[in-house]
Order: structure tokens, then sequence, then C-alpha cells
């Protein structure tokens, strides 16, 4: 399936231009009902790598496929009116050399709709972004704690302070002056999370960073309440929909084993009655 990009959603240039106003904001989305949740709420939404753990139950992000990306996409894509689509270039499809993350983020893009693929790396993915928006694909890029890898990282943990300050700056620049439109700070401390939205020229998007960021991201399940197994301390509950939802099918379960379901309105007699809406 090919999709074209929607004549009214902001694309990466609007959202560059957004540097220093009103917050951006954004969430992620995997399926179509939630993107339609979301659609009147936010700048862009997230197609994000987290459906392999939110949705799919894995431990970690690194076996999200291509395919999984793609089918993702098309699903919020049909979700979405207004907001502008990033959706994540997995783990694997980018790394190895820049044509080979222009086949993937081209193919994202061409079936999906999206106005942007997001990827994850600082200084040693300036090359490959470089390459990718001279060839008119538009990145988001991603530093700070990187989910992809936290085999190396040592796991989820916070990246930037003390001596790392130097180097997740240095990742803020390097993709800031390889052409990256917006950067995500993941899990990066306030004060220097600051610092990269006053130094660089790109907005920051903050995932467990600072409210002074250009703008603010979270995993729709985590703010919801529907992804239970963990909550990261930067995760805010808005709603406790998980409990709920278990709550229902208890009900659901007790009513069907004590026969109180279906009751008489949700059945159909055995005449049809003659006159009112069909039944
Ligand atoms: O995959 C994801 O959900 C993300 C956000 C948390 C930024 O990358």
């Amino acid at each position: 399936m090919s999709a074209t990009a929607r004549k009214t959603a902001p694309n990466a240039e609007d959202i560059r231009a957004r540097k220093g106003s009103t917050p951006l904001v954004s969430l992620t989305a995997y399926t179509t009902p939630m993107a339609r949740l979301m659609d009147a709420h936010c700048d862009f939404v997230l197609v994000g790598d987290s459906v392999g753990m939110v949705l799919h139950g894995m431990t970690s992000t690194l076996g999200v496929t291509m395919e999984m990306m793609v089918m993702h996409g098309q699903a919020v894509a049909r979700g979405l009116d207004r907001a502008m689509m990033v959706i994540d270039m997995p783990f694997a499809s980018y790394e190895h050399d820049p044509a080979h993350a222009f086949k993937n983020a081209a193919r994202l893009m061409a079936e999906t709709g999206a106005g942007a693929v997001k990827l994850e790396g600082g200084v040693e993915m300036a090359e490959t972004i470089r390459f990718l928006v001279k060839r008119g694909i538009p990145v988001m890029a991603h530093i700070g704690l990187t989910p992809q890898s936290i085999n190396t990282l040592g796991g989820y943990k916070v990246q930037g302070r003390d001596e790392q300050a130097k180097a997740v700056l240095a990742d803020a620049h390097a993709v800031a002056e390889a052409g990256a439109f917006s950067v995500v700070l993941e899990k990066v401390p306030q004060g220097l999370a600051d610092q990269i939205t006053a130094e660089v020229a790109i907005p920051t998007i903050g995932i467990g960073a600072s409210a002074g960021c250009d703008g603010q991201i979270l995993v729709v399940d985590d703010m919801v309440g529907f992804f239970t197994a963990f909550k990261p301390k930067f995760v805010k509950r808005y709603a406790e929909l998980g409990p709920q939802a278990e709550a229902a099918i208890a009900e659901y379960a007790s009513d069907v084993r004590a026969r109180s379901f279906p009751a008489d309105e949700h059945v159909f007699p055995d005449q049809a009655p003659t006159k009112g809406p069909k039944t």
C-alpha cells in the first residue's frame, strides 16, 4: 500500500519553526482508534518502536521489525486528519550505512504516509542524518537514553550526568548541524536539557528531561494507564484505564457465569416486531 502526505498536516519545517514558541505536544500511537483520539490535541504523533513492548509484550524494542512499523504506521495514518505523523526506524534498519538507512526510511514514508522518520543516536549518526535529509527524508533525532542501545548503555539509565554531559551536548549539536528538524531528549538531566534547548536551533522534545524543552512526548499507554508492567518516574498517569478495563472484564465474567448476561435487551425475540426500527 502506498500513502501520500495529508495536505493539512504540519510538516517538518512547521515543527522546526515552533522552536522557542508554544510547547509542541506529542504522544505515541500504534492503532487507528488511539490515533483518532489524539489527532485534535497533538502537533505530531509518533509511531514509536515502543510498540514492541507496549502492544506485543516484548521485553525491549530490539525485536521490532520494518514490517511491524509499516503495519502500525498504516493503522495510525488512518486515524489522523490534522496531526503530523513521525515514524521510528527500528533497530538494525539504519545503523549499517547511510544508503541502507535511506532505503528503509523511504519505504516507511512511502508505505505509511509519515512526514518524517525518527532514529536513535548522536555524533555517530550525524553522517546518516545528513545523507537522508539531503535526499528528502526529514529526520527527528533521539539522544540521551536510546532504548535500542540498552545492551551497551547497561540498562534504562539517565544519560548525561557529570562526565557524560559533554557527550550528550556534543550529540545534540551534531544532529542539529546534520540537519535534523528536531531532537528527542530522553532521560537527560533537567539542567543539561535546558542547556541543550538554549544552545541548539531545533526544537527539543523532552521525555524525562525538562518542562523547559520545546515540546514533550509520552508513550500513550503509559499516560492513560493501559501499560502497567512498570512506570518510569517521568510518566504522569492522567488516567487509570488498565484497572478500569480489568474491572469491566471481571464484571462481564461474573455476569456470564451467573447467566445475567445477555439480558432481554441484548437478545432477539422469536417474532420480529411489526413496527419500529429493525432489531
Ligand atoms: O518508541 C517510542 O515510544 C519513543 C518515544 C518514547 C520517544 O521513541
